[in-house]
Formats: C-alpha cells, sequence, structure tokens
C-alpha cells in the first residue's frame, strides 16, 4: 500500500513533469512550489531537494524564492494559523496596527511559526468580511473590529485553551 508521504510525493512529482514540457519549465518554479505546499503545508527542506533535483534547479536558488515571498511557509505550520486580512478595507481600518501588535506579541514574523508551535502567522487579500474591518481568521472563524489591545487579547485566550 503506498503511504501518503509516497502519494504527495507522486503527486508533486506529477505536477512538476506537467511543466516539464513547456517552453522555460524552471519559470514554474512558485506554482511548483505553491503545489508543494498545498500538499504539505509548507516547505519542508527535503522536498526543496526533491524539487530542485526534478527540476534540475539549484537548491540555493529554490531557498531564495521560498524565503523572498511571505505566503511561503518554510516551517511546519502551528496548532493554529492565523490569517490577518491585508485588504483594502482592513488596511484603511488599521490592519497594520493589528499586524504590528500580533507580531510583537508572539516575536514572529509573517510566515513564521512561534516557538512552541502554537501559532502561525500568514499574510490573506479580503476575507469577505470587510464590514467587520480589521480582521483575522483562526481555524476558520473570522474575528472582527479588532485593535492592537483586543487582539493580544484574544491571543491569549486561545493560549489559555491549550493549558
Ligand atoms: S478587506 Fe479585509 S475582509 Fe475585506
Amino acid at each position: 500500500m503506498i503511504g501518503t508521504e509516497d502519494k504527495k510525493i507522486e503527486q508533486l512529482t506529477s505536477f512538476i513533469k506537467s511543466v516539464a514540457d513547456k517552453p522555460h519549465p524552471d519559470s514554474y518554479l512558485i506554482a511548483v512550489l505553491h503545489k508543494a505546499q498545498e500538499l504539505y503545508g509548507y516547505l519542508p527542506r527535503e522536498i526543496m531537494d526533491v524539487i530542485s533535483e526534478q527540476m534540475n534547479i539549484p537548491t540555493a536558488n529554490i531557498w531564495g524564492a521560498a524565503t523572498f515571498y511571505h505566503y511561503f511557509n518554510l516551517n511546519p505550520p502551528g496548532r493554529y494559523t492565523i490569517s490577518i486580512c491585508l485588504g483594502t478595507a482592513c488596511y484603511v481600518k488599521g490592519a497594520n496596527d493589528v499586524l504590528n501588535a500580533i507580531k510583537n506579541h508572539l516575536e514572529i514574523d509573517l510566515g513564521q511559526t512561534t516557538e512552541d508551535g502554537l501559532f502561525s502567522l500568514q499574510p490573506a487579500r479580503c476575507l469577505g468580511a470587510c464590514g467587520l474591518a480589521p480582521v483575522i481568521m483562526i481555524e476558520d472563524k473570522i474575528h472582527g473590529d479588532l485593535t492592537p489591545k483586543s487582539v493580544v487579547e484574544l491571543l491569549e485566550q486561545y493560549r489559555k485553551r491549550e493549558k
């Protein structure tokens, strides 16, 4: 029986093969990295090595592309993924201040996971709840009308649940 990990590798390999015949296959690197993140939830180091081998692109170049874009996670996602909306309505209503409060409180940047593995932070486009701007989403639940103070209180509620 084929294990889940083998199936993921198979899917990734067939995706890479599907772009290999196209002109300039290396221009599909970002699409391949998206596919890998969709399959694994993040970009494991060994998977970047697989991509490097199969696409014939040096690992350093792949690593460079993966670290350049915020939406690629290089670490396993935390127990809770916080998606902060950086869409226009949220931005105008102070999303940046909320983002900074989260970053300072959790001591992580976008695309990172807290040391205790509890929270990951990722940017999002409009989450479809502009009337509640600024908003974040944790585990499919939207939290709106946030301020730097209320978002910290919210995160602490999640932390307490885990104790
Ligand atoms: S812009 Fe943030 S929910 Fe629409």
